[in-house]
């Protein structure tokens, strides 16, 4: 019985929340390991719905332990607005069901303005980060003054870590033309909540080290996508953080041998939010359907998602990047009605065949899909159970994108509600049951 690790295989967004969800019934445990409130995973269970952003999505189920490993950023205020908000739909989160490391690099007010004056400074050239400060939170980490949530347990600690992160960031301000950060208030602000979030400290590695030697079976949920990935994504168009299944590992303070199986998702076409390539993208009325059909606005900013057909070969390469043992195919029901469906095989750039994304932007921007037409299905997959009840041509498209992709799909959801899902393999147990 291994553990899983459940990781975006696109831009984000590719239903991460649900399946981490649905799997969380056979996990004791889910442990977030990157990122931070940047995600937005939409959970869609009878008629209520829930909107996570730092906390696990284990989280809605009673019984389950949720984890925040030292890899996330954390937003104390964001965390603990989240937590309200849950409570006030029935969900109830103490400490005795959730653990954060204390080795976690905190995003603070400076970091969520620094992120937002950069990103207005750069004009045409923005990232379109989601403005939370995720990137300057990460650069303050590898930058070694990282205020960390045992930081704040600690007034002398805090002060020294404070001297070190306004050095620093009152210069940076200055450069950006911005007032000096007032350190008295962030003080202030920082002592006011540290009783709120220290409560939920604690040695996570350890937490975990004891669960595995009880044979526990844990979850890792990643955040983003491998394309979004800090070293494999669509740099500069990406996030701060490494979004792979490695990272579970050194996230949450396991060794590698921690996560067994690896299952990605991915939606059945391609949506991305913010700027950078996209080769696959529509920009016709097909676009707009997937848009519209798909409910694609993100769950944190609400920002229109671009939306294209299924990149294989950017799938492809994700399943090497991040070792991914299984797909978890969302979104089938999107593609419900369409005449012809487009897969993207490889490109074409220069006149010249690639199977895979150079990595040089200029290569990137040049690169033309190079697509493969099936035919669509008129029947409806909305909600679907069951394999043996999808049209003839669905599971054509599905077979076809395994071949493409050269990975089998483990699951597949045909709806935003919980149980709308088939299991053809179970990631803890590796059965297939097709
Ligand atoms: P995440 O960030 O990867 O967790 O994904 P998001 O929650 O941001 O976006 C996925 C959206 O698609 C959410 O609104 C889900 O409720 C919804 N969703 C998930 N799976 C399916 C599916 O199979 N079909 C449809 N129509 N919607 C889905
Ligand atoms: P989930 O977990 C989709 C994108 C932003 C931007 C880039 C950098 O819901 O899949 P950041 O704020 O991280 O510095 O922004 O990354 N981005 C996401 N896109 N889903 C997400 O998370 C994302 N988190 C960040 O839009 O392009
Ligand atoms: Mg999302």
């Amino acid at each position: 019985m291994s553990n899983v690790a459940v990781i975006g295989a696109q831009w984000g967004d590719e239903g991460k929340g649900k399946i981490v969800d649905w799997l969380s019934e056979r996990a004791d445990a889910v442990v977030r390991f990157q990122g931070g409130h940047n995600a937005g995973h939409t959970l869609v269970i009878g008629n209520q719905t829930y909107k996570l952003s730092l906390l696990p999505s284990g989280v809605v189920r009673g019984g389950k332990l949720s984890f925040i490993g030292n890899g996330v950023v954390l937003d104390p205020w964001a965390l603990l607005a989240e937590i309200a908000k849950l409570g006030a739909q029935g969900v109830h989160i103490g400490p005795d069901k959730l653990f954060i490391a204390e080795n976690t690099p905190l995003i603070l007010p400076p970091h969520r303005e620094l992120d937002q004056m950069r990103e207005e400074a750069a004009g045409a050239s923005r990232i379109g980060t989601t403005g939370r400060g995720i990137g300057p939170a990460y650069e303050d980490k590898a930058g070694r003054r990282a205020i960390r949530l045992a930081d704040l347990a600690d007034p002398e600690t805090l002060e020294a870590r404070l001297d070190r992160f306004l050095a620093h960031h009152d210069a940076l301000r200055k450069g950006l033309g911005a007032a000096p950060i007032d350190r008295a208030a962030l003080k202030a602000a920082l002592e006011e909540i540290a009783p709120q979030v220290l409560p939920f400290a604690a040695p996570v590695w350890l937490r975990l080290s004891e669960l595995r030697k009880q044979g526990a079976k844990v979850l890792f949920e990643g955040a983003q996508g491998a394309l979004l990935d800090v070293d494999f994504g669509t740099y500069p168009y990406v996030t701060s953080s490494n979004t792979m299944a490695g990272q579970a590992a050194s996230g949450s303070g396991m060794g590698p041998g921690a996560v067994g199986y690896v299952l990605g998702i991915a939606k059945a076409y391609t949506t991305r939010v913010g700027a950078g390539p996209f080769p696959t993208e529509l920009f016709d009325a097909i676009g707009e359907r997937l848009g519209e059909r798909g409910h694609e606005f993100g769950t944190v900013t609400g920002r229109k998602r671009r939306c294209g057909w299924f990149d294989a070969a950017l799938v492809r390469q994700t399943i090497a990047t991040a070792g991914i043992h299984g797909i978890a195919l969302t979104k089938l029901d999107v593609l419900d009605g369409l005449d012809e469906i487009r897969i993207g095989v490889g490109y074409e750039i220069d006149g010249v065949r690639h199977d895979h994304l150079p990595t040089a932007a200029a290569l990137q921007a040049k690169a033309k899909p190079i697509y493969e037409t099936l035919p669509g299905w008129s029947e409806s997959t909305q909600g679907a159970r069951r394999w043996a009840d999808l049209p003839a041509a669905a599971i054509k498209y599905v077979k076809r994108l395994e071949e493409l992709i050269d990975c089998p799909v483990a699951l597949l959801s045909t709806s935003p509600e919980r149980e709308d899902t088939i299991l053809v393999t179970d990631p803890f147990a590796g059965s297939d049951s097709r």
